[in-house]
């Protein structure tokens, strides 16, 4: 069977399938809050010709159904079909959109008494090279370097030992180490660089909200937010909201999707950013990312169900560093990412991000702040208490 669109696409439909389910299988997307649970009653199309057989008409008006509208989720056709789907029931997503542009990173940074000092440093290295008589392994020549630099018990995974001997006969000896060093985190080595090719620094935060993805460029030599990127997030395809998120991440076995669809929407953003400032990825040296705990899970690729479910516990809070390559995000693959931590089911790591840049835990005037999006979440207190409560803002919208 097949579905005609007045815009003159056409799309096939398997039988018993409803009207939804094939636009979205063709990558024609409905807002669809609910999911495709019939509840919502944004899906509407009005069919102009064939038959059809309705299982609920939901929310739909007296008027709207005497005029052929349908909620596409809840219809399945009867044979050919042709259907009009009205402007605001299509969802648009991978639009640019335009967000506020502060840019003043450094300025905020002295705010708070600090200067620009990431926790991804490099360090020039030339080693001498490996001779019959200077005959010791490849690690303690970068351990007696790294020693002679008064640095000790720098840690060194797998991963770097792996490309080790490698990495420093293609630089000659003469290269860059680049680790991971701060409060409270042991000294890890990360990758090793040519001292030619890939020595500009910059890092990217990644706000991933329900409904919008934002990408902050940053120098991190001079703390420079050099440009932001942001686009809608494709989950929404998969509905408005966490709730139909998670469903749709267990009950619909789509948690892969959901995963791989936030994950390219970033890497949109960041491709398009290093093209218009002529960087490579290589030179992208850390990520940060926040989000709510449902984001955050699955961005991580974590079944977010226990979310939703009582006592609402999460898989995690504390997340552990990740490397780019293993989040798949288009940076340099060995580089640090790391996730803003969250409080719990439903305070993310976007509040504790939001209660860090407002300074609101170090003052004793008591504060409030509001984070209203497609979930809303206020944090109240000073720099002794702190609580949070957080829910569905949609009705208010
Ligand atoms: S009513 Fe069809 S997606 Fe919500």
């Amino acid at each position: 069977m097949e579905l005609r669109l007045t815009s003159d696409e056409v799309v096939k439909i398997k039988e018993g399938e409803d009207i939804y389910t094939a636009l979205k299988r063709a990558g024609i997307y409905l807002t669809a809050s609910c999911g495709g649970k019939g509840a919502c009653g944004k899906c509407r199309v009005r069919i102009i010709d064939g038959k059809t057989e309705i299982k609920s008409y939901g929310k739909l008006t007296h008027i709207e159904r005497e005029s052929n509208i349908v909620l596409a989720c809840q219809t399945l056709p009867n044979g050919d079909l042709l259907i009009e789907i009205p402007k605001e029931s299509r969802l648009v997503v991978g639009d640019k959109i335009a967000v506020a542009r502060t840019k003043d990173l450094a300025g905020y940074l002295k705010s708070y008494g600090v200067g620009i000092n990431p926790t991804v440093k490099r360090l020039p290295l030339n080693l001498p090279p490996a001779t019959i008589t200077d005959n010791i392994s490849d690690l303690d020549r970068l351990r007696r370097a790294l020693d002679e630099q008064g640095i000790k018990g720098m840690r060194f995974s797998h991963e770097f030992v792996a490309e080790l001997a490698d990495a420093l006969r293609r630089a000659d000896w003469n290269m860059e180490l680049v680790y991971v060093e701060g409060q409270g985190i042991p000294a890890e080595a990360i990758f090793l660089t040519p001292l030619e090719g890939c020595n500009r620094r910059y890092g990217i935060a990644v706000d991933i909200g329900t409904t919008t993805v934002v990408v902050y460029l940053v120098n991190l030599v001079n703390g420079e937010v050099v440009d932001i990127g942001s686009t809608y997030n494709s989950q929404m395809r998969h509905g408005d909201d966490v709730i139909t998120r998670i469903v749709h991440a267990t009950e619909g076995g789509g948690l892969n999707e959901l995963q791989e669809a936030v994950v390219k929407d970033i890497n949109t953003i960041v491709d398009s950013l290093m093209e218009r400032h002529d960087i490579k990825s290589c030179e992208v040296d850390a990520a940060t990312v926040s989000g709510n705990t449902t984001m955050s899970h699955i961005f991580w690729g974590l079944d977010p169900g226990s979310i939703r479910e009582e006592p609402y516990i999460p898989t995690l809070n504390f997340f552990p560093m990740w490397r780019g390559g293993t989040a798949r995000l288009s940076i340099n693959p060995q580089s640090p990412v790391y996730t803003v931590p969250c409080v719990a089911s439903y305070v993310g790591g976007d509040i504790v991000a939001g209660v860090l840049a407002t300074k609101m835990h170090r003052n004793p005037e008591v504060a409030l702040f509001m984070d209203i999006g497609t979930n809303g979440e206020i944090a109240i207190g000073n720099n002794e208490w702190l609580m949070t409560i957080k829910s569905a803002t949609s009705g208010l919208r």
